[in-house]
């Protein structure tokens, strides 16, 4: 398709090419890039519509909720509740699945959804985005269980992010067409295609990891680290950089970009705390996996590739290890040292 399509026109022509296509899934990421749109006018206008800073409460993982946590929550759900595109939604900002008001027409498929990723970014004025995995409801199913959502990533139908940084980009990726990218277009309100079928490269000199934790890593991260930091006198031979925004959008953004590796691994304080990892595997890990992947790139706990993994609670944290595919491979055969 041609750079510069709509991202409307871009799913109706990719339906157009799938037999037995209903309209549903077009209908569904329509209504996810009306949340989205919704969602950049909110964080584009931020203090000057008072949405910026604390909302007094925690969510189910115990993180204190700022306004725009709570605010973006409620925007997605609006967008996808009354169409009739889905049978369900769960999100980082509810304890309990999202059931549609009894009224409302459901459809086949369930979302899983950060409404806003990189939150504690959001009072700086530094990118923030929102991750979102599409996965199949069980047939006929009007009330989904957690146990309807708990399937591994593999099993996604599709996943994306929207980026919302100097530009608003939407990135999705379906399982055997890869990646795309499109800017929204603020004049006329619209995603225009900007890149298409993006590709990682192979090999990088960028990693990025919060070096705050240094001291919990598990021994083949720090290895890794160590011999990244070593530079040209050290194993790796050549001198690497390193970025942290804090906000996993905007990481994944820059290795599709420009190739990196991405770690938030589980260390030595989390295992004493009995938690896997930091990140959540069903709307944070599994959706970027399927997207990395998808662009060439491996996606892993250290240990096991994310899409593999059976869920076995909605809020579920996982150790992630993400980009170029060859420095992965290397952190991976570190790990089975
Ligand atoms: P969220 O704002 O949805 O809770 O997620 C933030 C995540 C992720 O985006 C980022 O990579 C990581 O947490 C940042 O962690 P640190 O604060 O430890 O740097
Ligand atoms: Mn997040
Ligand atoms: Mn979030």
């Amino acid at each position: 398709m041609h750079i510069g399509t709509t991202l409307t026109n871009y799913i109706i022509e990719t339906q157009r090419q799938i037999q037995g296509a209903t309209g549903e899934f077009t209908g569904l990421l329509n209504d996810i890039a009306v949340a989205c749109k919704k969602i950049s006018g909110l964080v584009d206008k931020g203090d000057l519509i008072g949405v910026l800073g604390s909302a007094g409460s925690e969510n189910v993982q115990g993180e204190t909720q700022k306004k725009l946590d709570v605010i973006t929550n409620e925007v997605f759900i609006e967008a996808l509740a009354h169409n009739g595109h889905v049978a369900g939604l769960a999100s980082e900002e509810m304890d309990e699945i999202y059931q549609l008001p009894a009224d409302a027409p459901r459809g086949h498929y369930l979302v899983l959804f950060d409404p806003l990723d990189g939150s504690s970014n959001i009072d700086v004025n530094v990118s923030v985005g929102t991750i979102f995995s599409i996965i199949k409801a069980p047939e006929g199913v009007t009330r989904p269980t957690p146990e309807d959502f708990l399937k591994p990533g593999a099993r996604q139908c599709a996943a994306g992010y929207c980026l919302y940084g100097p530009s608003t980009m939407m990135v999705f990726a379906t399982p055997q067409r890869g990646v795309q990218m499109f800017t929204l277009d603020k004049d006329f309100g619209e995603f225009l295609l900007t890149h298409e079928d993006v590709k990682i490269p192979a090999d990088t000199s960028e990693f990025a990891i919060n070096a705050s934790n240094s001291r919990f890593w598990e021994e083949p991260v720090k290895r890794y680290v160590d011999e990244c930091l070593a530079g040209k006198e050290g194993p790796r031979g050549k001198d690497f950089n390193m970025r942290w925004i804090a906000s996993m959008v905007a990481e994944v953004h820059r290795i599709l970009t420009r190739g990196g590796v991405f770690m938030y691994p589980v260390d030595e304080k989390m295992k004493a705390q009995n938690q896997g990892g930091k990140l959540r595997l069903m709307y944070e890990a599994n959706p970027m996996s399927l997207i990395i992947e998808q662009a060439g790139g491996t996606s892993t706990t250290g240990r096991e590739r994310i899409l593999d993994m059976v869920p076995q609670d909605v809020h579920q944290r996982v150790p992630v290890i993400l980009g170029s595919r060859n420095e992965v491979d290397r952190i991976v055969s570190y790990h089975a040292n």
